[in-house]
């Protein structure tokens, strides 16, 4: 998906020109793979421009931060601004934004040292993540996902996405939408960049975050409404066979959204149409971020810029 540049990148407190945002190739981060980073939609809802869940994604990124001893000069409130800042600044709604932060040029050598730590927020407009109009068709990757006590996978790190690459690579490869990683125990983790829900005899399961997961936030939105919608739901340790057989399966992620699957391994997933559980909770979803719906767990923040139509969920 080529990138559709904008005006503006926000650094360290300012606002910079698109064009002006560059890296030294010496920098840590190129190195190593010193980043944390999100991703966060922008909704042109029909009450104006509005960010999904903006403080849940900016404190993820903090714990992320906290977990490779990274020291972020800003706080929740100052990061928060700093997205608002750059989204209308470049007035760009629906669009996607991405804050990063990463260990910047001085030192070379593992131990990062003084190395500064540079924060950007970008944002740029961005469509369909996961392909297949009417579902995707996935595969289980032969590689498996982030073993526990290697690369910590409640850290969104752009490290990790190494691991997420080979994933989709191999899915591409092989003619599939994506692809789906076990963990080291051979049990469900999640796509290379989305998590998993399937409906079994009535319950809504996910993986626990054990099984080498991110904590997605569309994965908490989805649980949220699904508890709020009186549907059982269950956290817990997946068989990747239990995939087969379920009912319905459907990806969530920032990007994905809600993505229903049609099959698996070229085995179809019930009769292969998007199930009722996950139509019930796409409708939903979808009509919170497009504001047909009330946001009732406050979920927006509202920004100013100019929409001059509303979005079809
Ligand atoms: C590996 C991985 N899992 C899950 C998700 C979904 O997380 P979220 O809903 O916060 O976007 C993402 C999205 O970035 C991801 O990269």
């Amino acid at each position: 998906m080529p990138l559709q540049s904008t005006k503006h990148i926000w650094h360290n407190g300012k606002l910079i020109r698109w064009e002006d945002a560059h890296v030294h190739v010496m920098s840590h981060v190129i190195h190593y793979g010193s980043s944390i980073f999100e991703g966060i939609r922008c909704y042109k809802t029909e009450q104006g421009a509005a960010i999904f869940r903006l403080p849940d994604h900016m404190q993820r990124m903090l714990d992320s931060a906290k977990i490779y001893r990274m020291d972020l000069p800003y706080t929740l409130e100052q990061l928060n601004e700093a997205v608002v800042e750059t989204v209308e600044a470049n007035g760009v709604a629906p669009c996607y934004v991405r804050p990063i932060a990463f260990r910047g040029y001085g030192e070379l050598g593992v131990h990062p040292g003084k190395n500064p730590i540079e924060v950007y927020v970008g944002n740029f407009p961005w469509g369909k993540y996961v392909s297949g109009d009417h579902g995707a068709d996935v595969c289980i990757s032969s590689w498996n996902r982030l073993a526990p006590n290697t690369m910590p996978t409640l850290a969104k790190a752009g490290a990790n996405y190494m691991n997420s690459q080979l994933i989709r690579m191999e899915a591409f490869t092989n003619g599939y939408d994506e692809g789906i990683g076990l963990d080291v125990n051979g049990l469900v983790s999640e796509g290379s960049g989305e998590n998993l829900f399937l409906v079994y005899k009535g319950q809504l399961l996910t993986s626990y975050l054990g099984s080498s997961v991110l904590a997605g936030i569309t994965r908490a939105s989805i649980l949220t409404l699904a508890r709020d919608m009186g549907i059982s739901v269950v956290e817990q340790p997946i068989p990747r066979e239990l995939l087969y057989i379920a009912d319905e399966v459907f990806f969530t992620g920032t990007a994905a959204e809600v993505t229903p699957i049609r099959s698996i391994d070229r085995i179809l997933i019930k009769d292969g149409h998007a199930g009722p559980v996950t139509k019930q909770l796409a409708a939903e979803f979808f009509g919170i971020t497009s504001g047909k719906r009330p946001d009732r767990f406050e979920w927006l923040t509202p920004v100013k810029v100019a929409v001059e139509e509303a979005v079809n969920a």
